[in-house]
């Protein structure tokens, strides 16, 4: 595995650290405290490439692959959480199992206006009563002719407010669990296809979650993602996939933290000293700074196994949980170094330690990372 970027990946980073700076993190703050979905955001993002980063470029994407993907995730999130989670979600729960699963007329029709950024996506496997477990699914799907009817309800679907197309999980026969699960591409325009209003949370404040519910909505069967009872496992190769993105979204954020908490440290006096020049501030600053390279390179080499194996639910699963847990303590730690000044709006660091925290639950919470490590490793 190769740990040194290559000359096009720096140049990537380069060109989306100067958007992210002076376009995105500009209005990171107001769209936090607003919530209102920055779909302006997506639509610039998708003109430079950002919104189907791996996907090849006869359909619409930038023909990258999955680090230059993640290099684009941690940016972004760098500069604001909630813009990195939005295309997180469009890239790797959506781009990615149209171009796996898809068959070459979905390519044509949906992967490609969603990987130019034209059309955004959501992904809806969540239901009130089947959160961690989606097995459990109520939402069902008849057979009709050549059509299916979709009936039903998500919780909690990231970009759902302003989503134009929706992978839909749902089951043709709930007798049969996870075999019964079938996935369909969902038209946001398709009568009896209903979105609420966007949901306030602790964080990712205008990544547009909300639920969906669907009236006797009729698509036809060529809108089928895979066969029928395939669903399960397309969701769930899917989320290996998303899960790498979440570790960069998180790895994203504790790098704004740790910035600003040094950038803070070194100019901050009390005692008459630099808060730099204590060692406790120092070890704080050193235990960051390791823990952020650690978490960067376990993602990384998830992102290297995407490439390169033909399963990478462990590699996946172990980034996921490290930097979502890794985030969520180096930006309590930046909100330390800060003091009472990190615990008002007047600085960034408060909404950092906000957003870290639903990395730790969203794509699978860190119980379900470690149920599925264990499996991985008992099974190896
Ligand atoms: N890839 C391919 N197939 C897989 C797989 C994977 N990663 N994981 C499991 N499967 C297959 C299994 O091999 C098994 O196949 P067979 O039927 O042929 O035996 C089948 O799927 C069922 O597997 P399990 O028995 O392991 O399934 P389970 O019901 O016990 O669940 C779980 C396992 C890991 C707990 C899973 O339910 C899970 O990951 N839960 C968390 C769900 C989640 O992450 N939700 C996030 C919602 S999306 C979101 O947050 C998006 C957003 O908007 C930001």
């Amino acid at each position: 595995m190769r740990i040194e970027l290559s000359e096009e990946q720096k140049l990537l980073r380069e060109t989306v650290r100067q958007f992210a700076d002076e376009v995105v993190k500009p209005r990171a703050k107001e769209i936090d405290e607003s919530g209102a979905f920055p779909r302006s955001f997506f639509d610039q993002a998708g003109a430079l490439g950002l919104a189907g980063v791996a996907v090849p470029e006869e359909y619409g994407g930038a023909g990258m692959d999955t680090l230059s993907y993640c290099i684009v995730i941690e940016e972004i999130s760098r500069a604001c959480a909630t813009s990195g989670v939005i295309l997180s979600v469009n890239n790797s729960l959506v781009c990615d199992p149209l171009l796996k699963f898809g068959t070459e007329e979905q390519k044509q029709e949906f992967l490609t206006p969603l990987a130019a950024g034209k059309k955004l996506g959501c992904f809806a496997l969540t239901e009130p009563g089947a959160g961690s477990d989606p097995a459990g699914m109520l939402t069902t799907a008849r057979r009709d002719g050549d059509d299916y009817v979709l009936n039903g309800s998500k919780l909690f679907i990231t970009n759902g407010t302003d989503a134009d197309v929706a992978l839909v999980f749902a089951s043709i026969d709930l007798a049969k669990k996870h075999k019964g699960i079938t996935c369909f591409i969902v038209p946001a325009d398709t009568p009896g296809y209903h979105h609420g209003s966007h949901e306030f949370k602790l964080g990712v404040n205008a990544s547009g979650t909300t639920e969906l519910a669907f009236t006797d909505l009729r698509i036809p069967a060529r809108y089928r993602l895979g066969g029928e009872g395939d669903g399960f496992k397309v969701a769930m190769a899917t989320l290996d996939g998303g899960r790498i993105g979440i570790a960069a979204q998180a790895v994203g954020i504790a790098q704004a933290a740790f910035e600003e908490a040094l950038a803070y440290s070194q100019q901050r006096e009390q005692f008459n000293q630099k808060l730099s020049e204590f060692q406790a501030i120092q070890f704080y600053l050193a235990d960051m700074s390791t823990e952020l390279d650690a978490a960067r390179l376990l993602t990384w080499k998830a992102a290297w196994a995407k490439e390169n194996q033909k399963r990478f639910t462990l590699e996946a699963a172990q980034a996921k949980l490290f930097a979502s847990e890794m985030a969520q303590r180096v930006t309590n730690k930046a909100l330390q170094i800060h003091g009472g000044y990190g615990y008002t709006k007047e600085y960034n660091v408060e909404r950092y330690f906000r957003d870290a925290r639903i990395t730790e639950i969203y794509e699978g919470t860190s119980e379900i990372q470690k149920m599925v490590i264990a499996d991985q490793v008992l099974k190896a």
